[in-house]
């Protein structure tokens, strides 16, 4: 046993995230088996996305951090990521979701992509920004609107209102990185095209795993 907790961390994480979830308030029983499921799907894709977005503005940080130009719009949309990072998790113990099995998978290729982009300059550093919520902010667009089919409850009402919430946020983001010179970045076609078709994958794949 001890062997196999070294050899699935995360799995062995997941399993104490659990127990520790069983303890709490029981979501809603008035969803059906299928309600349920789309709606474990949402919370964890939410979550591991917001992971992502904490550890993109991080590596951003790391390489921007002494830029008085950036380092402080930078600081304040991670600051706000933060929040939206504790929303989920707080959402994933009380629905009783299982996390995402590759957390350690999205702050890696979090960081490498805000810190990558930022070693481009600040600009493709915004680039990047404007790339990702545009992906995030239409897909929490698309969840409002698969929230609006479910049977109305306090659960639904109050993950509409933060996804609702984060959305608008999102896009703040989005429209301070156009501001911050977003589309003055080297190649920012290609650039915008690769980031936001990765993000997709990963939402793709942060469903499901
Ligand atoms: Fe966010
Ligand atoms: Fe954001």
């Amino acid at each position: 046993m001890a062997l196999r907790a070294k050899t699935f961390p995360v799995l062995f994480a997941t399993t104490r995230t659990l127990a520790t979830a069983a303890a709490t308030k029981p979501p809603s029983r008035l969803h059906t088996a299928s309600e349920r499921a789309l709606l474990d799907r949402m919370i964890r894709v939410d979550q591991a996305g917001e992971i992502g977005a904490n550890w993109i503005y991080r590596g951003q940080l790391a390489v921007l951090g002494h830029d008085k130009a950036v380092a402080p719009i930078i600081q304040e949309m991670w600051d706000q990521e933060k929040k939206h990072l504790s929303k989920f998790d707080e959402l994933v113990t009380h629905h009783r979701v299982r996390p995402t099995l590759l957390r350690p998978l999205w702050e890696v290729a979090g960081f490498v992509v805000g810190a990558g982009t930022a070693l481009m300059g600040k600009e493709a550093a915004m680039a990047c920004t404007e790339a990702v919520e545009t992906v995030i902010s239409d897909h929490y667009e698309d969840q409002l609107r698969e929230l609006v089919k479910l049977t109305p409850s306090e659960d639904i009402k109050e993950l509409s209102e933060v996804v609702s919430q984060f959305r608008d946020e999102e896009l703040e983001h989005h429209d301070i990185a156009v501001d911050f010179d977003a589309r003055n970045a080297p190649l920012h076609g290609p650039l915008s095209t690769v980031i936001g078709q990765g993000c997709k994958a990963a939402i793709w794949v942060a469903t499901r795993i």
